[in-house]
């Protein structure tokens, strides 16, 4: 046996799948999906094949002949889920499983009519990303093994299926009340990025290879903050080469949706607190973006090597960004993430496993420790590489990297060898192997400077003597500025003071989540009541972890907040995703009284 992910019990010594044939009805009723799949192996094959599987209820396992296949589902581990081992007689190449998921898939949410924004059908999103498509399918889930698919979903007639693959011809009536939609995905894909989601959907288009999904309630507010997305594209594919996967369409999901985004292949996922009104948070869209290059065609081969999606495309969209809006914006988005990263490190502690890029998690669930260290540290690391050997020779070497492993999945081990082939002495110089083996930021980590950013943080820091923003000062700042502004405030202030903050800035009422969350933590953390009643109408609609961590966390430091939050969290867990459930359970068990 070669196992080779510590997440999945894929065996690189028995044959890969290589195609994925889809035939599911999405219950809402039930909340189960249902059907079969049917694996295509790259080669005829006998004997053991182990696949993942979670909370799957099988029915039966045959060949595409019909014949039966034995099979033998593993113990159920807390992490991994249970293996599900066929025995394959001779010169099998396809194998069919019928199936449904459990009650409570992990990789699937579904909301009651009152959670979307129209408040009159139902919606389902999947979430497969780390490890969990091994919820909603039997299948070979790690990213060392890549897949095309055909899809036909079943779904109710008053709803739309939309899934990370292009749609085929028109969605057919089937029983009653229901039809079937049809997709296919031509490009192979890890497990992670197989994507479906079900709702009363409405599009528009944005350009001749994008559109918007959302629902009909917010489908013009996502037309017009995503309308820049072309420009996006084509300054990634002057960067980056071509764009291969056809669309880039996107999909507005309803607010509990727990991410800011999803690179789902043709389909990226977004969050609706995006929707800011002023283009202000279209970062989010640039970062997706540029997964379709690093994470999408050059995957990390398993979660220890997380780094290589999420380091390098936070460089990407940050390149990206300063070839839109010059170097400053780009500075100002890095001072953003340096601070999200040593709030990581500090959660995490300095010298703890989690703060190293290349991570060995075997018995750890990715989920637990996710965090801004593959994103911030690698991107520092990325940077880095490029200062050392200057932008031309940098450039040249990614568009060499992506050409390279363009389909494939790559080990930081396998990356560093073609660094070093192709810039040698580079890694030495920068210290790549502190950087990657070793805990914490070393001490080389590149800073970017710009003056207006540095004038910012300096009047933030003067608070306590005094200092205060002019009106005209805060009137010519970015969202974005602003935002470097308030996390350079104290976290805690006086009522006076948090009351003289809103009143300038007008913070409370803001649509700009990133600024809003930012000072109600400071508000929270100072317990400031005058901002408890729009706290608790963010906490209760929106399942963004991002948001849910710092704002909880911000509750358990007073009494009174402290009460708060636990009738807050009763009313709204239900509502949230498991994954955000679990997060904030995880800060108010940190909670002193
Ligand atoms: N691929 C990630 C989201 C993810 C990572 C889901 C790991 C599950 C496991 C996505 O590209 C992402 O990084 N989203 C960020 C966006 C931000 C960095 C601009 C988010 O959701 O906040
Ligand atoms: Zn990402």
């Amino acid at each position: 046996m070669s196992r080779s992910d510590p997440h999945s019990c894929f065996d690189s010594a028995q044959a890969r799948t290589t195609h994925l044939d889809f035939d599911l009805a999405v219950d809402f009723d039930r909340r189960r999906v249902a059907g079969q799949v049917m694996l295509t192996l790259e080669r005829p094959s006998s004997g053991p094949l182990d696949l993942d599987t979670k909370g799957l209820v099988i029915a039966s396992v045959r060949t595409d002949g019909g014949r039966s296949i034995a099979y033998e589902t593993g113990a159920e581990e807390p992490i991994l889920g249970s293996r599900l081992r066929l025995t394959l007689p001779a010169g099998t190449e396809k194998v069919v499983i019928a199936y449904e998921t459990g009650a409570d898939a992990i990789g699937l949410q579904w909301l009651a009519p009152e959670q979307t924004a129209g408040r009159r059908h139902p919606f389902m999103f999947t979430q497969f990303q780390p490890i969990h498509a091994r919820t909603m399918i039997p299948c070979q889930d790690t990213p060392m093994v890549r897949v095309t698919y055909d899809a036909a979903i079943t779904v109710p007639e008053a709803l739309t299926a939309v899934m990370s693959a292009g749609p085929v011809g028109e969605p057919v009536g089937s029983e009653a009340g229901m039809r079937t939609v049809r997709f296919a995905m031509p490009q192979a894909i890890p497990s992670y990025l197989i994507a479906l989601a079900v709702g009363d959907l409405a599009s528009r288009d944005l350009g001749p290879r994008a559109r918007v999904w959302a629902e009909p309630a917010t489908v013009e507010a996502a037309a017009w903050e995503f309308a820049g997305v072309e420009p996006m594209i084509q300054a990634a594919e002057r960067m980056f080469g071509p764009y291969e996967w056809d669309r880039y369409d996107m999909l507005v999901l309803p607010p509990s949706f727990p991410y800011g985004g999803m690179e789902n292949p043709r389909l990226t996922f977004l969050t609706p607190t995006l929707l800011a009104g002023d283009r202000s948070l279209v970062d989010v869209v640039c970062h997706e973006l540029a997964h379709s290059w690093t994470g999408n065609l050059v995957t990390n081969a398993t979660m220890d090597h997380f780094w290589l999606n999420e380091g390098f495309t936070v460089w990407a969209e940050r390149r990206i960004l300063e070839a839109l809006h010059g170097p400053e914006a780009a500075a100002v988005s890095w001072a953003i993430g340096r601070v999200a990263l040593d709030e990581s490190v500090k959660r995490f502690g300095a010298d703890s496993p989690f703060t190293v890029l290349r991570t060995h998690l075997e018995g750890v669930d990715p989920d637990d420790v996710y965090s801004s260290v593959p994103y911030e540290k690698g991107s520092l690391f990325v940077a880095l590489l490029e200062r050392t050997v200057g932008r031309e020779k940098f450039d040249r070497f990614i568009r060499a990297y992506i050409e390279r492993f363009h389909f494939t999945s790559v080990t930081t081990e396998e990356l560093m060898d073609f660094v070093e082939r192709q810039l040698p002495g580079a890694a030495a110089k920068a210290g790549a192997d502190e950087w990657l083996n070793r805990p914490g930021v070393p001490a080389n980590a590149p800073v970017f400077r710009s003056a207006s950013l540095e004038a910012i943080v300096a009047l933030a820091e003067g608070w306590a003597t005094g200092a205060r923003p002019a009106p005209a000062q805060l009137a010519s700042w970015s969202p974005s500025e602003l935002l470097v502004y308030l996390q350079h405030l104290p976290r805690q202030l006086p009522e006076a003071e948090c009351r003289w903050l809103d009143a300038e800035l007008k913070l409370t009422g803001r649509g700009n989540y990133e600024i809003l969350v930012e000072w109600l933590t400071v508000a929270l953390g100072s317990d400031y009541e005058p901002v408890f009643g729009r706290a608790r109408d963010v906490l209760l609609k929106v399942g963004r972890m991002k948001y849910l961590r710092p704002l909880y966390g911000a509750l358990g430091r007073h009494p009174r907040t402290r009460a708060l939050a636990r009738e807050i969290f009763a009313a709204a867990a239900p509502t949230y995703h498991t994954l955000s459930r679990r997060v904030v359970e995880s800060v108010m068990e940190k909670y002193d009284g």
